[in-house]
Parts: structure tokens; sequence; C-alpha cells
């Protein structure tokens, strides 16, 4: 008999996530590169060969796939399709279309990301996300990819996270363009938001999978130990302004989608100064994250409240650490968070874990390891972790399993 408390709903869908400049390598067209490769740079380090998926794919696919998961979330990068203005690389595409053979080939259902962080040169030449046109210009690209592939991809994501790409590389300047401008912050995010609309159009108008937009969300607490009214409102207050600019249309464009994507690490807290640091004792990740994988729930169920009941993907969870264990505990947190929303009628349709391989992850280098599966960057060997097959169990019987 099925145990309502551990198992996931029948159809739930199992998976895990990269990008295409994380794992690709040498992604020389788009604007991270430049970003990695300027003399005042602030990234660790290049992203280089990267884990060589743009040739080891179908190797890495197998391996998800004899791992017990059903499905991988990876983003087609814009650059490779159209590396100039107006010209598509027939190879690219068709190597793509390679990609997602692949995955049905092995009974692991693609689901294609449209953009993820990275935008051609050209693109960024033209003003990048701040110039309104490039809403039709990545539309433009979108239909051509979805023409392309048809109904061969499970489901699309059109933009990765676009709050993180206003926020971080718009007001705070620590991903390209590096701007730290609260007004191109907002101009970016209506352009994303138009975007969204637009590839939304263009891809319907060829493929009939499922479509969502992502985007980076904590919870947000309020941590205020003080009885003062006055000290109380600050902090709500406060905690507003974290919520400021980085939801405001986002999930209001996603109204009427077939899905959303949750994509959750942390909290945030906030007191009547403002943002919060994590407690002196408290567990951090390798991010500096505060290991909080409850923080789940409450954005999942701000996520549904605030789209009006559009089903929920997790389409981003997971954790950098050397500590295998502690990504089997952290996990195995998130998913309970995912059956509490369940139960309490929140279609959660899927749970996809940040990810397959430890790779680029941006500004911070190869340092953060948040990969089930471990990479030799000289040789490209993969290193298959605990926590891997763990999750290739949970994902086979659809239910909690014991910590090992
Ligand atoms: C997300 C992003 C991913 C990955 C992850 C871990 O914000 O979409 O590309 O870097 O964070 O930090």
């Amino acid at each position: 008999m099925e145990d309502a408390e551990t198992s996931f709903p029948q159809g739930f869908l199992w998976g895990t996530a990269t990008a295409a400049h994380q794992v690709e390598g040498n992604n020389t067209n788009n604007d991270w590169w430049e970003w990695e490769h300027r003399v005042d740079s602030l990234c660790a380090e290049p992203s280089g060969d990267c884990c060589d998926q743009y040739h080891l794919y179908p190797k890495d696919i197998k391996l998800i796939a004899d791992l017990g998961l059903q499905a991988y979330r990876f983003s087609i990068e814009w650059s490779r399709v159209e590396p100039a203005e107006g010209e598509f690389s027939q190879v690219a595409l068709q190597h793509y279309k390679r990609v997602i053979a692949s995955c049905w080939e092995n009974g692991v259902q693609p689901i294609v990301t449209l953009h993820h962080f990275t935008t051609p040169l050209w693109v960024s030449t033209l003003g990048g996300w701040e110039n309104p046109r490039t809403a039709d210009l990545f539309a433009r690209y979108c239909a051509k990819v979805a023409q392309f592939m048809g109904n061969d991809v499970a489901r699309w994501c059109t933009i990765n996270e676009p709050n993180m790409v206003s926020t971080i590389g718009y007001l705070v300047g620590q991903f390209p363009p590096g701007k730290r401008s609260r007004l191109a912050r907002d101009a970016v995010n209506s352009v994303f938001c138009d975007a969204h609309a637009k590839s939304r159009d263009a891809v319907k108008s060829f493929s009939s999978a499922p479509l969502g937009l992502t985007l980076a969300m904590a919870e947000f607490q309020v941590d205020v130990q003080s009885a003062d009214p006055d000290e109380f409102a600050m902090a709500h207050a406060k905690r507003e302004q974290g919520f400021d600019g980085l939801e405001t249309c986002f999930l209001e464009s996603a109204i009427g989608d077939d899905f959303f994507g949750v994509q959750t690490y942390t909290r945030e807290r906030y007191n009547a100064q403002g943002r919060m640091k994590p407690d002196p004792d408290a567990r951090l990740t390798i991010m500096g994250y505060e290991y909080y994988p409850q923080a789940l729930e409450a954005t999942i169920r701000r996520a549904y409240i605030e789209t009006r009941g559009v089903p929920i993907m997790v389409t981003e969870n997971g954790i950098a650490v050397v500590n295998d264990q502690e990504r089997i505990e952290y996990v195995d947190e998130a998913l309970r968070c995912i059956l509490r929303c369940i139960e309490d009628g929140i279609p959660v349709e899927g749970y996809m874990y940040w990810s397959l391989l430890d790779n680029f992850e941006w500004a911070y280098g190869y340092g953060p390891t948040f990969g089930l599966v471990g990479v030799d960057r000289e040789t490209q060997e993969r290193h298959i972790k605990p926590s891997a097959h763990w999750l290739g169990k949970v994902a086979q019987a659809n239910a909690l399993l014991p910590l090992r």
C-alpha cells in the first residue's frame, strides 16, 4: 500500500539540470566569455573547456538514464545557433537536435531552456537586455529553434532566472554587462517580461509541449526579536525592498503558462537595518548561502499564489558542498517541502536537481561543487557521487527513501 506521506504522485518527473555555458566548453561568442577574459575580470577563472559536454553529451545522457532519472534540463546556446545577427547555424541546430534525440533514445525527457544567462556578443553590442528590440530578436531565435525541434522537446523553459541577469548584471555589476544602475535593472526586467511573452508565442506556433518561465526565488523572512512596532514595520519594509525588482513583472508574466519553474537555494532574512548576514554559527554552503533547504516550501507556495495557480516544476534546487552526505540530507528536506505542498493541493510536477555535474559556477569558477557527478577536468572523466545513486533510487521508488 502507498504511504501518502512519503510517496510522490504518479507521473512526478525526476531529473537534473545544467546550462550550456556551464558544461559545454568554449562558448566563445557570448557576453560571459568576454566577461571572463577581461583584464579586470571579477571571475575566479574562465570557463574554458568546461565539462566538454558539447562532445560528451551521449555519455552524460546515458549516465542520467543509468542512474534512474527521467528528465534532463539543459540549455541551447543562442550564440551558437545565431552567431551573427540573422545568421542561423544549421550545424548548431543539428547538434542540439542530436542531443534531444539522444535523450529520447535513453528514455530521458529533454527539457530545453532557450536562454540561460548568456547572450550573443552581437546582441550585447546592440545594448543587450536594456534594448527593447532584444525581446524581438530573442523571439525570432526561439521561433527558429522551435521550428527545427518541433515536438521533439518535452518541455520548454523560455528564460532562466531573468531576475538574476537583471539584478546581478545591471544593478550589482557582478555579471555582464557589469552595470550598477537601478534604472537599467528596471528596464531590463521589462524587456525580459516582453521577451517571455513574445518567445512563448513564437514557440507555441511550432510546438505543443508545455512551456514556462523560471525564476530565482528565496524565502524572505522577517526576523525581529524586539516588540517595537516601528522596528517591526521597518523590517517588513526592508523585506519588501528585497522583493522589489526581483519578482516584479515575472510572476505576473507567467500567469496562464503551462508550468512555472521555481529555483530555490536558501532563505533571506531581514531586520530593521536591512538584509541580515547568516548567524555566526549558521551552517553555510560553499556559495556562502545558509544551509536552509526548507526555503523551497515557501517559494513554491508563493509562486503558486502569485501566478494564480500555474502548476509548479522545481527546475533547480541543489547545494554546493564537499561532503556528499550533506547533499542527500538537503535534497531529502527539499523533497519533504514538495510533499507538504502537494498535500495542500499544489500541483508540483517534478524536481530537477541542480546540477548533474560539478561545473562552471559563473563568477565563482569551478570552486562550488553542486554536482551529483564530479568531473576531472584534465581527463573529463565523470565520478558518480553517492547522492546520484541515492536520487536515482528515490526517482525509481517515486518516494522518500532512507538517507544512505
Ligand atoms: C542559478 C543558476 C544556475 C546555477 C545555480 C547555482 O541561479 O540558474 O546556472 O549557477 O544558480 O548557483
